[in-house]
């Protein structure tokens, strides 16, 4: 726990060296200057945790009734059945919330985690998730954002520095920062790339992350996922996984799965008939 805790620190002293932080698997601070989420505001977040610990460890978003998005560090190197995904609240310690568990993960066949390219994951649900006002799905966004667009974060995450994990679940508006001027605030660095949506938090704060895989809205659509920052850096541009780039990897698993269950249900429906038939 100590040198989670210190990483941050020994990595922010130079950009030069080159280090970033994914949160939160390196950090504790998440969101750092947000507030608590108004309810019912983001009925599409679900907290991924493990399903031993019951820790949270990565936010997510709901996009169907079977499927969740999140980021690809998120679940890299374990399997399914190690996790479950809370759904229907923004407060981690109520109890009338519903749980739903992965039986496959799809994690991007390019995610390239030394490059920071391609950091999205999808997980399936052994399951349909049961909707309410609480619990809902988040449309996809294809649209492209116009420089100063602001975005809606959410998470669960630190409320400072160091601070503690609080239960209720944080939002925090956020500045959309073109490639370009993303790049460039890099050093224009390779790490960013057009699979992103930068964000910049215009609290002037350094440290504006959203938990890992957490999703960031635009008029109540789904723009990106929370990816990779550099906390203690001040007017870094933090970068997320674009949902309008991965459209295609996000349809193509998506609609894979229906016809998958299509084709399932068309041999029980063909099964039964020919059980009929035999009678
Ligand atoms: C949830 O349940 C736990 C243990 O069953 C209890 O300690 C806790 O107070 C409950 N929380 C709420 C918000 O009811
Ligand atoms: C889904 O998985 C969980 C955990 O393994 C299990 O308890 C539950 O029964 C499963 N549900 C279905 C519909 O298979
Ligand atoms: C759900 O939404 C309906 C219609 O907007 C509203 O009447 C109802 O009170 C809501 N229920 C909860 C639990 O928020
Ligand atoms: C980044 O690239 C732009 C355009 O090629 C150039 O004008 C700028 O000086 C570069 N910045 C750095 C820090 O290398």
């Amino acid at each position: 726990m100590l040198s989670i805790l210190l990483l941050p620190l020994i990595l922010c002293s130079s950009y030069a060296s080159s280090q970033i932080l994914y949160p939160p698997q390196y950090t504790t601070n998440r969101i750092v200057g947000g507030e608590d989420a108004a309810e019912g505001v983001a009925p599409y977040q679900i907290s991924l945790q493990g399903v031993g610990s019951g820790l949270h460890s990565c936010g997510g978003a709901i996009i169907d009734e079977r499927w969740i998005i999140t980021a690809a560090h998120c679940t890299r190197g374990k399997q399914a059945a190690g996790f479950r995904v809370l759904t229907g609240t923004q407060d981690l310690q109520q109890n009338a919330s519903r749980y739903y568990y992965p039986d496959k993960i799809v994690e991007h066949s390019d995610y390239a985690p030394r490059k920071y390219r391609n950091d999205i994951a999808l997980l399936h649900l052994n399951e349909s998730i049961v909707f309410d006002n609480a619990t809902q799905p988040v449309e996809l966004d294809h649209e492209a954002l116009v420089p100063g667009s602001r975005l809606l974060l959410t998470g669960w995450g630190t409320l400072s520095l160091g601070g503690e994990v609080p239960s209720r679940l944080q939002s925090l508006e956020v500045t959309y920062v073109p490639f370009e001027q993303c790049r460039a605030a890099h050093d224009n660095s390779s790490r960013v790339d057009i699979g992103h949506v930068c964000t910049f938090n215009d609290k002037g704060r350094g440290a504006c992350h959203g938990d890992s895989g957490g999703p960031l809205v635009h008029n109540g659509k789904l723009v990106a996922l929370v990816n990779w920052g550099m906390p203690c850096a001040k007017g870094y541009p933090d970068a997320h996984a674009s949902i309008a780039y991965y459209h295609d990897f996000i349809r193509t698993h998506l609609s894979l799965s229906k016809t998958d269950s299509l084709d399932e249900n068309l041999e029980e429906i063909m099964k039964g008939k020919n059980e009929d038939y035999s009678i």
